[in-house]
């Protein structure tokens, strides 16, 4: 099993009359990555300043390794917070702004000489020690950040849109560095972002925020193949959406028709007739093939896309009001306007019940 390092127990966030975290409840594991993803305003800050003791919970718990640390002053939590804009002291070097909790804490000055050049060389900033943060680069501010981050040795970071200010190319290569630095220090990060590409890709699990709530918890590959709901569906990569009712079930189909009048077999789920169901299939599962077969349909190309890698297109089917996303990765062309099979495999849809409307 596990070691839980911190516990949220139905933890409520109220600013006048308005809650913003409603009754959020997570564990987070010793050691993961844990990354919470949700739309701007979702409450994904407050969260993480309830954490780190900046904000008050109005109601619920907060566990800090089995510790009820709900009413501790943020000094004495141990986490420790990378905001935003980095916050460094601009008139301090980067040794002095790394130093800075350690002196404030009292280490001892050899110990914390140790900690500091170890944490330097892990953000790989040797020989920029008497620099001021205006003479450095966004990406080795970032780098002096997290070294201050990681020199206090807890054991929990928290991380707030920590690489958002970076241009793409330097981002990438901080995403990969940052998790590398987090499996080797064996920390736990809980990283907050409304980048999908950078949860999908750096997290152990995602907790997608919305609205004050968890939508949805788990690790990139549930949250991106098995979306729970509409939201998650919608917000991570991209779906093609159905309403669809069931209009006759065997054992192991049931038979649906789409609002835009495709006939679909699906997987059977104990549906009854004139179930309502939604439909999600991702663009890359839908396949293009040279004849019908079950879950096949004629369509036309339009809006056709080749980047080097994958081909991107819209199918437009039916009275041609709908257009479908597909993505192949295969490296055949096709012109726009050219007539085509396209193939929903039953497999790949996943099946939301009733309530999503
Ligand atoms: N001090 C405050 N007083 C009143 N309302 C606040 C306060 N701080 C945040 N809020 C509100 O709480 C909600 C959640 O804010 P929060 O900063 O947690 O969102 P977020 O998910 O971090 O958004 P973003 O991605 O834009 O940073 C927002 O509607 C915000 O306006
Ligand atoms: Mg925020």
């Amino acid at each position: 099993m596990e070691k839980v390092i911190i516990r949220l127990e139905n933890v409520s966030k109220k600013y006048d009359k308005d809650y913003v975290i409603k009754n959020l409840s997570l564990d987070i594991y010793d050691g993961e990555f844990l990354t919470l993803l949700g739309p701007s305003g979702c409450g994904k800050t407050t969260v993480l300043r309830m954490i780190s003791g900046l904000e008050a919970v109005t109601e619920g718990k907060i566990y800090l390794e089995g510790e009820d640390i709900t009413d501790v002053s943020p000094i004495y939590r141990a986490v420790n917070t990378i905001f935003q804009n980095f916050a460094l002291f601009p008139h301090m070097t980067v040794w002095d702004n790394i130093n800075f909790g350690l002196k404030m804490k009292k280490v001892p000055v050899d110990i914390a000489q140790k900690r500091i050049k170890d944490a330097i060389s892990l953000v790989k900033l040797d020989g920029y020690e008497k620099r001021y943060p205006s003479e450095l680069s966004g990406g080795e501010q970032q780098r002096v950040a997290i070294a201050r981050g990681i020199v206090m040795n807890h054991k929990v970071l928290l991380l707030d849109e920590s690489l958002c200010s970076l241009d793409l190319k330097l981002k990438r290569e901080m995403q990969v560095e940052l998790k590398k630095l987090q499996k080797k220090l064996k920390m736990t990060f809980i990283y907050v972002t409304h980048d999908q590409d950078e949860a999908l890709t750096m997290s152990d699990r995602i907790a997608i925020i919305n609205n004050g709530t968890i939508e949805q918890l788990g690790s990139p590959r549930e949250i991106y193949h098995h979306p729970k709901t509409l939201f998650t569906a919608d917000f991570i990569g991209e779906s093609n959406i159905f309403k669809a009712v069931v209009k006759k079930v065997s054992k192991d189909i049931a038979y649906v028709v789409t609002k835009e009048g495709l006939l679909l077999e699906v997987d059977n789920n104990e549906y009854q007739i004139d179930d309502k169901l939604t439909l999600i299939v991702r663009p890359e599962n839908i396949q293009i093939v040279n004849k019908q077969s079950s879950n096949t349909y004629i369509g036309k190309i339009i809006n056709y896309i080749y980047d080097g890698a994958l081909a991107k297109m819209e199918v437009k089917f039916g009275d041609e009001k709908k257009a479908l996303k597909v993505t192949l990765f295969d490296d055949k062309n096709y012109e726009d306007d050219s007539q085509v099979y396209f193939k929903i495999p039953k497999e790949s849809i996943t099946i939301l019940g009733d309530n999503n409307e």
